[in-house]
């Protein structure tokens, strides 16, 4: 099997390029990226070839479609900073290199599973179900819901292909660091904290988002290469957390007694309250998620090779 991960030097690429190798020890594993938010360092322990390059750009799918064969492509590549306000270039990048994509995917008979998001929703009604209240406030959100929608479009057309869009919420693990200001709130937390400060939140910490750890996200990723569903499904744990709870989190794993210190939110827009729906994700991928907040942060820390008290508040 040859597989195509893009945007695969980035956070979650990285990782599922990683576990496609475990997984399929046969395997050849490819990414396409360009660098622009992604690091070498996230492919340290990556064993397959790199593609650099853009691909918003046509010419790109054109020559990687005479050159190579997939047997699936799991797209995760996208200008993940969602406060650019580029529109046309987030629209490209995000949204337009979706139909070059699925013309490449219908070329080659492979499966395509593409990285959505919970911005889809904007600060709509939770909990969040996949056909409602898609009222993005942002242009990521928006690119993302085009995106959606050119695959429900492309799969009425072409039913002999499989396609699947997960609509991440918010994802935290291993190798999101070289985000830098749009890792997750876990890890710059985690990371005031390590510096000796006090950890800053938005007044009063109490905005809850629904928080999946990157273990999950990946498992999301090969139940929908190894089913045979096409459709778009959210991929959470299904429960808000607060902000406040994670610096509480944190402050008992790692021994501290850090208080918030608040500050007013700078941005127009903010997800105040996310939530997913998982039931269609249950039913049709067989998604269920595995890790609580404290077990993903726990994870988490180990892997940043901290040493914690033993098991007890899980
Ligand atoms: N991390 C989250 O919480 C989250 C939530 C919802 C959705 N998502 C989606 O998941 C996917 C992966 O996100 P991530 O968190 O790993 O972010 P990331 O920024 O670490 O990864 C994105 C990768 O895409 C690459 N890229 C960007 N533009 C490109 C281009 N024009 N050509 C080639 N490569 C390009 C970047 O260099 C980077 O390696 C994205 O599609 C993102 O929108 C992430």
């Amino acid at each position: 099997m040859r597989f195509l991960v893009t945007g695969g030097a980035g956070f979650i690429g990285s990782s599922l390029a990683k576990a496609l190798e475990k997984k399929y020890p046969k395997a050849k594993v490819y990414i396409l990226d360009d660098f622009s938010s992604g690091h070498f360092k996230n492919l340290i322990g990556f064993s397959g070839e790199v593609i650099t390059a853009d691909l918003s750009k046509k010419e790109l799918w054109e020559w990687l479609k005479t050159n190579f064969q997939f047997d699936a492509v799991f797209h995760q590549g996208a200008i993940t900073d969602t406060t650019v306000q580029d529109q046309r270039r987030m629209m490209e990048v995000n949204a337009d290199s979706l139909r070059y994509i699925l013309d490449a995917c219908l070329h080659w008979k492979a499966k395509l599973i593409y990285a959505s998001s919970a911005g889809v929703y904007g600060n709509s009604k939770p909990p969040m179900k996949e056909e409602e209240g898609l009222e993005p406030e942002n242009i990521y959100g928006f690119s993302k819901l085009t995106m959606d929608r050119i695959a429900i479009n492309f799969l009425e057309e072409h039913p002999e292909i499989q396609v699947v869009g997960l609509r991440y919420f918010n994802v935290y693990g291993p190798g999101e660091h070289y985000k830098g200001k749009t890792a997750s709130m876990i890890y710059q937390l985690y990371r005031q904290m390590k510096e000796g400060k006090r950890p800053r939140l938005f007044k009063w910490g109490e905005q809850k988002r629904d928080f999946v750890y990157i273990e999950d996200v990946i498992r999301a990723n090969l139940l929908a290469f190894e089913g045979n569903i096409s459709g778009v499904f959210n991929v959470a744990t299904g429960i808000p957390r607060s902000f406040n709870e994670i610096v509480d989190i944190l402050n008992r794993y790692l021994g501290t007694n850090y208080e918030v210190e608040y500050f007013d939110c700078p941005y127009d827009f903010y997800q105040n309250f996310t939530q997913a729906d998982l039931s269609k994700a249950r039913e049709f991928l067989g998604y269920e998620p595995l890790y609580s907040l404290e077990e993903g942060i726990r994870d988490y820390l180990e892997r940043l090779g901290e040493t914690m008290s033993p098991k007890k508040d899980d």
